[in-house]
């Protein structure tokens, strides 16, 4: 995607310093910082703190966190730590585990100095393959849109949760792909971006990257949905989605249940868009699904620009109050109409999964 009518992705191998090289998302969208990931505490700690974000990403850097390990010590018993590490470091998104453990059976019986360079071609094809799937997902989502606008011949209103876009993937994005893919063939398409509480991964990114691609988006609260979707504002959600039982349930950013709930009041289509990478196979109870808790101090306080172009951070509720911030939530397969994968668009369910990933 283009920042700036530059050509980036959101993480790659910066061969001359031997360095994993990210944009650094928590300054997004006041500042466009480039970070070096030297070690394997620096990938843990960005996928922590929300340097890097959205589930295959936070795949991605950390199967570069294990190259960095390698680089660090060539050891076994450090790697294998360090893969435990990774793994713990956010606990809903399937993709990290599903990166590590791939990365760790590619390396299993490798020559300790054969090593890295196993460990860097499979990262480097990690990312590759999610940029592929991402742009497959792309092409399939495509023909929704077509099919709505062919109906509508009108501009297509698309309403999309967090950001599941380029900047959660490697390139392209999962929900965000078949809407650059529609702008790319002339469709006329404009997106209600939610705002996203409490980290506003709506407005501060899905909304930045649509502007960075020209794409008109216009920010609403996340309450704004369900009038919008009364009011037939509303052609379709796509979102995201962290973890997707082979039941077809989808755990995604804490909010999208409830649009889906609003979708489903209101006839409108409400799709969910994933690379094979995000099924958990082995879950079929979404209660077994770890949601992830974080800092109530993500909901306290804001950061914004100041007056001198400064990030500031402010607290706007009382210090009394007691908060609670769980940050992702699951909506049931019953309320997607589909699902948009590398391989096609199936049901949400067992036998629509089976029929596209045998
Ligand atoms: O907490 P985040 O910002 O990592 O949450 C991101 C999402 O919920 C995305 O929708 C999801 O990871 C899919 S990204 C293609």
């Amino acid at each position: 995607m283009k920042i700036e009518g530059k050509e980036y992705r959101t993480i790659w191998f910066d061969e001359q310093n031997q360095t994993v090289k990210i944009i650094d998302q928590t300054k997004l969208p006041h500042k466009f910082i480039i970070k070096d990931l030297k070690t394997v505490k620096d990938a843990i700690n960005a996928i922590k703190v929300m340097e890097v974000r959205g589930a295959p990403l936070i795949g991605g850097t950390a199967a570069y966190g294990i190259v960095l390990a390698i680089m660090e010590k060539n050891d076994l018993n450090f790697i294998k730590k360090s893969s435990e590490d990774l793994i713990q470091s956010r606990p809903t998104a399937i993709n990290l585990k599903w990166a590590v453990d791939r990365m760790m059976e590619k390396l299993s019986g490798v020559n300790n100095n054969e090593l890295l360079k196993v460990a860097l071609d499979e990262a480097k094809a990690i990312c590759e393959e999610d940029v592929k799937f991402c742009e497959n997902i792309g092409l399939n989502g495509l023909k929704i849109i077509e099919e709505i606008y062919k109906k509508k011949k009108d501009k297509v209103n698309i309403l999309t949760h967090c950001n599941a876009g380029w900047l959660a993937t490697i390139n392209w994005g999962t929900a965000t792909s078949p809407i650059y893919h529609a702008h790319k063939k002339g469709i006329p398409v404009h997106v209600w971006v939610d705002e996203t509480r409490p980290r506003n991964q709506g407005a501060n990114l899905t909304s930045y990257e649509l502007n960075e691609e020209k794409i008109p988006n216009t920010i609403i609260a996340d309450n704004t949905g369900g009038i919008l979707m009364q009011r037939g504002e509303v052609d379709m959600c796509i979102v995201g989605t962290d973890r997707t039982l082979s039941t077809g349930d989808v755990a995604n950013k804490i909010g999208t249940y409830l649009k889906a709930l609003a979708a489903k009041d209101n006839n409108v289509p409400f799709y969910v868009a994933l690379p094979s990478s995000t099924i958990d196979w082995k879950i079929d109870d979404f209660k077994d699904i770890p949601i992830e808790e974080r800092n109530t101090e993500e909901l306290s306080h804001v950061e914004g620009l100041d007056e001198n172009n400064e990030i500031k951070k402010v607290r706007i509720y009382p210090k009394k109050s007691k908060a609670m911030n769980l940050a992702f939530d699951v909506t049931p397969a019953k309320y997607v109409t589909g699902l948009i994968t590398e391989k096609g668009i199936c049901e949400a369910s067992k036998e629509g999964l089976k029929k596209l990933f045998k």
